[in-house]
């Protein structure tokens, strides 16, 4: 990606302020998602970067990482395995506890997802990484039912709160913007 097309990637972000409380700038995907354009963009990017890495499956976390991660499993011709909240996977999961500004939550994951294929290469993705408490968690999933972690990538990098680093004890990390 060029600068002008980062730049053109991070104007289609729009910031919420003080959502979902007073302080916080949200960073809105949805005025990415609904223009074809920085869509295509995006994806045409992350297809062309991840379509050499021999890929068994696509993992997204639950909400956003759903419609990224999705929408490149089917470019690459792979699976998608959703990482979701708790209480939402009908099947036998494994779960993981996570810390949150206010308590805690926890992220879950099918037992058998990745089980159609032995040390299954898994990429991990998500809208944005804050804290990185819950990539966190997800990339411990992964590898809690024996898949190979190849890398975790997000299109935002909140860099001031510095969550990339408990990520990379995991995998390698991909962001595409860091502000
Ligand atoms: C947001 C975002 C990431 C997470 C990042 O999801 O999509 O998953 O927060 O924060 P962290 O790095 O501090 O853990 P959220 O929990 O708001 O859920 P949603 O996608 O369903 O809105
Ligand atoms: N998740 C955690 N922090 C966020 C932010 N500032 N904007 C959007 N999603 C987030």
């Amino acid at each position: 990606l060029t600068a002008k097309d980062k730049e053109f990637l991070l104007n289609s972000i729009r910031n919420i302020y003080d959502f979902p409380k007073e302080g916080i700038v949200f960073k809105d995907i949805t005025t990415l998602l609904n223009n074809k354009e920085a869509f295509n963009l995006l994806m045409t990017h992350l297809e062309d970067r991840y379509k050499e890495y021999n890929l068994d499956y696509v993992a997204g976390i639950d909400s956003r990482g759903f419609i990224f991660g999705a929408a490149l499993a089917d470019r690459l011709n792979v699976g998608f395995v959703p990482v979701r909240k708790k209480g939402k996977l009908p099947g036998t999961t494994v779960c993981e506890k996570y810390e949150l500004e206010y308590g805690f939550d926890e992220v879950e994951i099918h037992l058998d997802a990745f089980n159609e294929k032995k040390d299954a290469r898994v990429l991990l993705i998500d809208d944005l990484i804050a804290t990185g408490g819950t990539a966190n968690a997800a990339a411990k999933l992964i590898k809690n039912v024996k898949a190979n972690l190849v890398e975790v990538c997000f299109l935002l990098n909140l860099t001031f709160l510095d969550g990339k680093k408990r990520v990379e004890e995991h995998a390698n990390v991909y962001t595409i913007l860091d502000i």
